[in-house]
């Protein structure tokens, strides 16, 4: 299947490993161009030989910074994946009634919902140009309730509903703006020493591999295992292609039947 993504110049927010990374990888796979952008680069990031611009997109400027030093390179921008989010959570956050305070709260937000807006406001006179598309990568934890930190999935819902706003707006000017929504997915945030489940396993007194391994019955996946990054990415490749002209505000959940609703 010809997805018609060759040639064009795409921009992947965090994409130095994990989700973002596969992205890269698979739009290279296409034929795509494609720039990647986190704070710092690894060097599975630079073996892609993806064009890499660091910033700090959790800060008030960095979003803008970022997205003028791409276009800088080269004014065209068919696609922007914001993939950028997650964020480390205070140990004493855990244990909070709401998760942290406001400065948990403000982190959180910047993240996971601001930096998506503020670079999609940078990037859209190009996107415009381009009659692109952009892809929001949200969670399945906005729409499950049980899921937490709280200040993560309320940042994902307002990005949810960025999503679909965004493109009723833009869809006139052709561009289309849609979002996936992953479950417990293969990456550092889930499986690394240092990431959030296994400071939540350490708060609670267990096993890091066992919660791991409990995760996907917890999360109400109906497959037992996590989810690979590569299949993330392809839904994205799908949603940013120009032969689904009609996927337009929508937000794709590959989350193995974690969301509970019809
Ligand atoms: N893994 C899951 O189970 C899961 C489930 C649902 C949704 N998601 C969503 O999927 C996306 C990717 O998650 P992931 O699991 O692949 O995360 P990850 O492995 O932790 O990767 C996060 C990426 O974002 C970058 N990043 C983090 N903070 C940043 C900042 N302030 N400015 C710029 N870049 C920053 C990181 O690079 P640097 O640290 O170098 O900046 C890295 O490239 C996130 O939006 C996450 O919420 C993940």
């Amino acid at each position: 299947m010809d997805l018609e993504l060759a040639g064009k110049r795409v921009l992947v927010t965090g994409a130095s490993r994990g989700i973002g990374l596969a992205i890269v990888r698979a739009f290279q796979e296409e034929g795509a161009s494609v720039t990647a952008t986190a704070r710092s680069t690894t060097p599975e990031l630079e073996a892609t030989g993806a064009a890499f611009v660091p910033a700090d997109l959790s800060t008030a400027d960095g979003p803008r910074r970022m997205v003028e030093a791409v276009l800088s390179a080269d004014p065209r921008l068919d696609v922007l994946v914001n993939n950028a989010g997650g964020g480390a959570m205070p140990q004493e956050a855990l244990g909070d009634p709401l998760d942290g305070g406001d400065e948990v709260w403000a982190a959180g937000f910047a993240l996971n919902f601001e930096a998506a807006v503020r670079t999609v406001r940078a990037a859209l006179p190009s996107l415009t140009e381009a009659r692109g598309a952009v892809v929001n990568i949200s969670s399945d934890s906005a729409r499950r309730p049980g899921s937490e930190p709280l200040p993560y999935t309320a940042a994902k819902a307002a990005l949810n509903a960025f999503t679909r706003q965004l493109a009723e707006r833009v869809a006139p000017s052709g561009v289309r703006v849609n979002a996936v929504s992953p479950s417990a997915t293969r990456t550092s945030v889930i499986t690394g020493k240092d990431g959030y489940v296994a400071q939540v396993a350490d708060s609670m007194g267990v096993p890091h591999d066992a919660l791991v391994a409990a995760l996907p019955k917890q999360n109400g996946m109906l497959t037992d295992t996590l989810i690979e990054p590569a299949e993330i990415a392809r839904a994205v490749l799908l949603l940013a292609s120009p032969t689904m002209p009609s996927a337009i505000g929508a937000n794709w959940f590959v989350d193995a039947g974690s969301t509970k609703t019809t």
